[in-house]
């Protein structure tokens, strides 16, 4: 698959966690289009409805739909028929629910738009949650650790031709290192060195994440949890951009 080449503004997404559509509204206008998508996840479309997407959309954004879609294939294709009609523009669904859900999900998904002429919403899959470590996997019996679960369940992501995977920003560089580069990684669980962790247990920062590889930062409460949104987007930006600067000059060396 061929990444498309992304802006710095593209490449933070930032997460919308609240419950009251006047709160969306609030967040999308303090973001003031410094960032080109905002997620909307569960919280977001369970306490308002599918037509917040249309009215966040109304300000200018891109829509990250972070549904988590997880059941059998027949099940999440059927679903895909009317996600497809939301005009998003990337939607998340579980690697755990196996490979072929993954591919029959995302060939509907390609097989709608090429009807309408128009590019897929791109699909990512979430490897292991960002909230998860190793005691908690050892106690629903992934013997391995986190590192070599995420890299299994990266492998059947890319099989399946999902353009994305979603991990944490410590995982990026060895699924890097062992699929390359044709797809897209982005990295919730972010965090600046003064914040505190919450209820997510594999972290780091915004620039150690695109030092690792990954292509877009998801970061929620880190940035909409502070008074001053738009000065903690400007820090993010700022990270992002000397990462990939270094980046650039580690590629020419
Ligand atoms: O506030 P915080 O930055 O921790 O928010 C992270 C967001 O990313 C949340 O909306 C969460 O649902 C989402 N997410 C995650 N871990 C994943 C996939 C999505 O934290 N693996």
């Amino acid at each position: 698959m061929k990444k498309k080449r992304l802006e710095i503004k593209d490449k933070l997404i930032i997460s919308i966690d609240v419950s009251k559509k006047n709160d969306v509204i609030s967040l999308c206008k303090r973001i003031n289009n410094k960032v080109t998508t905002l997620k909307l996840g569960l919280e977001v479309i369970y306490s308002t409805d599918f037509s917040i997407i249309e009215t966040v959309k109304s300000f200018g954004y891109k829509i990250l739909l972070d549904l988590k879609l997880l059941d059998i294939p027949n099940t999440v294709t059927g679903a895909i028929n009317s996600i497809y009609k939301l005009n998003i523009d990337m939607v998340t669904i579980h690697v755990l629910g196996g490979k072929e859900m993954l591919s029959v999900a995302r060939d509907k998904l390609q097989e709608l738009s090429e009807r309408n002429k128009e590019l897929p919403p791109l699909m990512f899959g979430v490897t292991i949650l960002t909230s998860l470590g190793s005691v908690d996997l050892r106690g629903m019996g992934f013997k391995d650790g986190y590192l070599s679960t995420v890299l299994n369940l990266a492998g059947v992501a890319i099989d399946s031709g999902i353009e994305g995977i979603i991990c944490s920003p410590n995982e990026v560089r060895a699924i890097r290192e062992k699929f390359g580069n044709n797809f897209y990684i982005a990295t919730p669980g972010i965090r600046l060195k003064r914040d505190s962790a919450g209820d997510q247990k594999r972290i780091n920062t915004p620039g150690n994440a695109v030092l690792n590889g990954s292509d877009f930062i998801i970061a929620g409460r880190s940035i909409t949890g502070k008074d001053n949104i738009e000065e903690n987007i400007e820090i993010y930006l700022n990270e992002i951009s000397k990462a990939l600067k270094s980046n650039e000059s580690y590629k020419s060396n």
